[in-house]
């Protein structure tokens, strides 16, 4: 424990603590829902995993949370729990597939939304005691600009954001991008296209959304890759076994790996501008929503 003579913010709480061993956040997100965030986030957990790293995945998609569904695993408690006391956030970490570290929050992020100030203190003060036991901590985000989307991906250190070439999904990409970089503007944003027929196509995506970024938000985004539409994800899916594990070279798991490695090597964000991931939730819980609302469509 830190010990002052004052008490201290939570926000300075947390600044001393993250200057400390603490492991690097990705968020995926995306403006649309079934873009294919739980896929990327799921198989990535397994990637990192393959790296020897310790990884955490945090369900927090607050609609549709289906990590569990992906990965084959029966949760039984939620951060639902930890928010009325039952449990300890440690208590509800379920082990997946290889050893990743699985936390199922998914609804109970809207409890959060409403819960008291102490509530979310105690929450933060846990996570941030549990984090250091990882390297890797990836969110996987619902869809849309909610403030309970939006502020996940800011307690992040990079972002991926999922687009598919489905009009919808670009703009709502798009409405996710300027929200975050608005906020955030050194937030380092990774595109992924995914369900594309071919690597041009989503190369071609990329480039159309990074020229708007360029043009209206004077920002830029990377490119993490792109994911063709493919068989072998819905197999994957239907069968609950992850798609690098049970076709390994797939298209889509070549994608992946691609992808994993473009993630890595990308610069991590200033690490003082980063926040706690559920103190994210706090800071910008009395934010107003923007127009898309964070169901998933
Ligand atoms: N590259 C892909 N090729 C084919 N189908 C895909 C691909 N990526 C995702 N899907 C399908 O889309 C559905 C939604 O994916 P999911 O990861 O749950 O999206 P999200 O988390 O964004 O809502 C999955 O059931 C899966 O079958
Ligand atoms: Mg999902």
């Amino acid at each position: 424990m830190i010990e002052t003579r004052t008490t201290p913010s939570i926000f300075t709480l947390s600044n001393l603590r993250l200057e400390h061993n603490r492991p690097e956040i990705f968020a995926i997100t995306s403006g649309k829902g079934g873009v294919g965030k739980t896929n990327i986030s799921v198989n990535l957990a397994l990637l990192l995993r393959r790296l020897k790293k310790n990884v955490l995945l945090v369900d927090a998609d607050i609609h549709l949370g289906n990590v569990d569904l992906l990965m084959g695993i029966r949760p039984g408690a939620t951060l639902a729990d930890v928010i009325s006391g039952e449990k300890t956030l440690a208590e509800i970490i379920v082990k997946g597939p290889t050893g990743v570290d699985v936390m199922p929050a998914s609804s109970a992020v809207l409890d959060m939304i409403d819960a008291e100030d102490r509530v979310i203190k105690r929450l933060g003060d846990a996570f941030l005691n549990l984090e250091h036991n990882y390297d890797l901590v990836i969110v996987d985000t619902g869809a849309g600009i909610g403030r309970n989307v939006t502020s996940f991906s800011l307690g992040a250190d990079k972002v991926i954001v999922v687009v598919t070439p489905d009009p919808a999904s670009i703009a709502d990409a798009y409405g996710v991008i300027k929200i975050l970089l608005q906020k955030s503007p050194s937030l380092p944003i990774m595109l992924v296209t995914n369900m594309v027929q071919s690597d041009d196509e989503g190369e071609n995506l990329y480039k159309k959304m990074d020229l708007m970024v360029q043009r209206f938000l004077q920002n830029k985004i990377l490119f993490g890759g792109a994911i063709l539409r493919d068989e072998s994800v819905q197999d994957a899916v239907r069968r609950q076994i992850p798609v690098v594990l049970e076709y390994p070279n797939s298209r889509p798991s070549n994608a992946l790996k691609m992808m994993t490695r473009n993630l890595l090597k990308l610069p991590s964000r200033d690490a003082s501008e980063r926040i706690s991931l559920f103190e994210g939730v706090r800071e910008h819980r009395n934010d107003t929503p923007g127009k898309i609302n964070d169901q998933a469509s």
